[in-house]
């Protein structure tokens, strides 16, 4: 684009240029338009990839691939072609509207048991780490279907920046030289000999030069999603990962399928959110929040009393998520009543204000063996383009640094999204979470994800948002969209202290300023048992466009090394 106005870039919690914006009033209809685009990533190579497409006349989905690819190479940790996720895609000519559904599969060889031991009980060890724990990859298929059904440019030029970036490298920073420590000892031979050459972590400023993954990518680039799942890169993959130990086959990669789905659309107060269906639990999770805290008649209100409103809303989401939901095309998932208004009120009246509801008091029954993980594994970008087409990806390899099992000559970490099954019904996965049946391991199953990208939209405008953090993605986008209904601007929005609560373990964790003095008082006495953590968590990336006011803006979330860039048109 070549009538840019202003290029606004906005490091975590700050602005470095503001460009000034004609105001106008319209509305977010079909066929109006932004003043310009945005882009919002957890990484500033991978925001760049986005800002380039966009350039190069690319549209919002063409930017969504170009961020994806962009994100597992910079940052392999979080996300990866050896992963999956779900995109949320606007089109604005039509208002049409999908979730692109690129999560990964259990093996055709997995079972219900696999990872279980003579009494039944779920080893984590199996499940997270080396490659038996990796699904099959959704995410090189879901990037191939978004960029030729959606996109402008073709899969090969949304390609191109995230191939340069593997193949020319690009310098660590501090939060990548980091996790290579913490998750060392957990890295195949593949990946100690490109993450610790010599027996010595890559720290700060090493150039990381990845030439297996720059030609991995290169084969989705020449041949869609067939270089990837057939063909040399498919061979690799099941060499690497049989070698290992794991089960996947070259039918099991032929045979996957991105899908797409009808996202789920609540109405709250005078605002539409869009969200996404099972097989995440976040669309059901923010459906069922809002609604009782309608039933309560949640004013938005600062303070406790609004607090403890939407701590117990959290509750008996979680805990509907534990009981109900897994992959739709598997499980029966009673989501006309889950979704019903009717039901946000049974919920509601449930819970007695100024008094915490025990969770044993809320079937099912079942302890977490294990505390929740902090959660800087996955990764989020949210999109606006000047056309107002929108994006909102979450993607991950589930942990840190995927299973740790990089396969061998194709530089894809193996991701471990298999522990996002309910391995057994008596133990709680790596986020704490505990589940039923309905998330039980199958063949060609999808398992069970938090993975909540999601658009609001209503008199304050149009909030593209989401965030990683493993079970605490849902009650994240939640307080992220109730500061946006009290007016928050979306700086305010992403750097928002936070608090969480999951059913199980019973405790309300938060973020340092989430509770002053006073409030952490009060709930302990209304019974909550409260947890102050000592690290922050999240990296929520947002974008917010005002029809009314005519102005776009985003923000990265300042707990990590995010970038969001604005780029105005003339007016
Ligand atoms: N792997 C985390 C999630 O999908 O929720």
């Amino acid at each position: 684009m070549d009538s840019l106005l202003k290029t606004r870039i906005a490091t975590p919690g700050r602005m470095l240029a503001i460009g000034l914006v004609a105001v106008l009033s319209f509305s977010a209809e079909a066929g109006s338009r932004p003043p310009g685009y945005a882009v919002a990533s957890a990484h500033p190579l991978a925001t760049d990839a986005g800002i380039e497409i966009l350039q190069q006349g690319g549209n919002a989905f063409d930017a969504a691939v170009a961020v994806s690819a962009a994100l597992g190479v910079v940052e392999p940790y979080s996300s990866g072609i050896g992963g999956g996720g779900f995109w949320l895609l606007h089109r604005q000519r039509d208002r049409f509207e999908t979730m692109v559904d690129g999560r990964e599969t259990a093996p055709q060889a997995a079972s219900r048991e696999m990872y279980q031991d003579a009494q039944g009980h779920a080893i984590a060890d199996l499940s997270q780490n080396g490659p038996i724990a990796g699904g099959i990859p959704g995410t090189p298929a879901a990037l191939d279907h978004i960029a030729s059904t959606y996109g402008k440019l073709g899969l090969a030029r949304d390609l191109a920046p995230a191939i340069r970036l593997a193949r020319e490298g690009f310098p660590l920073d501090a939060r990548f030289a980091k996790f290579i420590v913490m998750e060392s000892k957990r890295f195949s031979p593949a990946a100690q000999a490109l993450l610790l050459p010599g027996g010595k972590p890559l720290t700060e400023g090493a150039v990381l030069i990845q030439p297996d993954l720059a030609e991995t990518l290169q084969r989705l680039a020449d041949h869609g999603r067939d270089g990837f799942y057939t063909g040399a890169t498919a061979q690799q993959l099941v060499n690497g990962v049989r070698a290992g130990g794991g089960i996947w086959t070259l039918q099991d990669l032929a045979g996957y399928k991105a899908l797409e789905r009808k996202p789920i659309v609540i109405h709250f107060q005078n605002y539409r959110i869009v969200t996404v269906p099972p097989p995440s639990a976040g669309g059901v999770g923010i459906a069922e929040m809002l609604d009782q805290l309608t039933a309560l008649h949640w004013t938005g209100a600062n303070g406790v009393h609004s607090q403890q409103q939407v701590i117990e809303a959290m509750r008996r989401a979680y805990r509907d998520r534990a009981a109900y939901l897994g992959d739709p095309d598997y499980v029966e998932i009673p989501l006309k009543r889950l979704l019903s208004p009717a039901y946000g009120r049974e919920m509601a009246a449930t819970i007695q204000p100024d008094h915490a509801t025990p969770s044993a008091d809320l079937p099912p029954p079942g302890q977490p063996k294990r505390p929740a993980k902090e959660g800087v594994d996955t990764t989020h970008y949210s999109i606006i383009d000047s056309d107002g087409n929108r994006v909102a990806a979450t993607v991950t390899v589930n942990l840190v640094f995927a299973s740790g099992f990089l396969a061998p000559g194709t530089g894809v970490f193996i991701n471990d999204e298999m522990d996002d099954f309910a391995a057994s019904t008596t133990d709680s996965n790596a986020f704490g979470l505990i589940g039923s049946s309905a998330n039980a391991i199958a063949p060609g199953k999808r398992p069970l994800s938090t993975m909540t990208p999601t658009f609001v939209e209503g008199p304050k405008g149009v909030l593209v948002i989401g965030t990683p953090g493993g079970s605490r993605i849902l009650t994240m986008v939640l307080l992220g969209m109730l500061d946006f209904f009290r007016g928050a601007d979306v700086q305010t929005i992403v750097a928002a202290p936070r608090y969480h609560m999951q059913y199980l373990p019973d405790q309300v964790q938060f973020e340092k300023g989430a509770f002053d003095a006073d409030a952490q008082a009060a709930l302990t006495r209304m019974g909550y048992k409260l947890d102050a953590l000592s690290s922050p968590y999240g990296n929520m990336q947002a974008v917010l466009w005002r029809p009314a006011q005519n102005t776009l803006d985003a923000a990265a979330d300042p707990r990590a090394v995010g970038t969001a860039r604005v780029v105005l048109k003339k007016p």
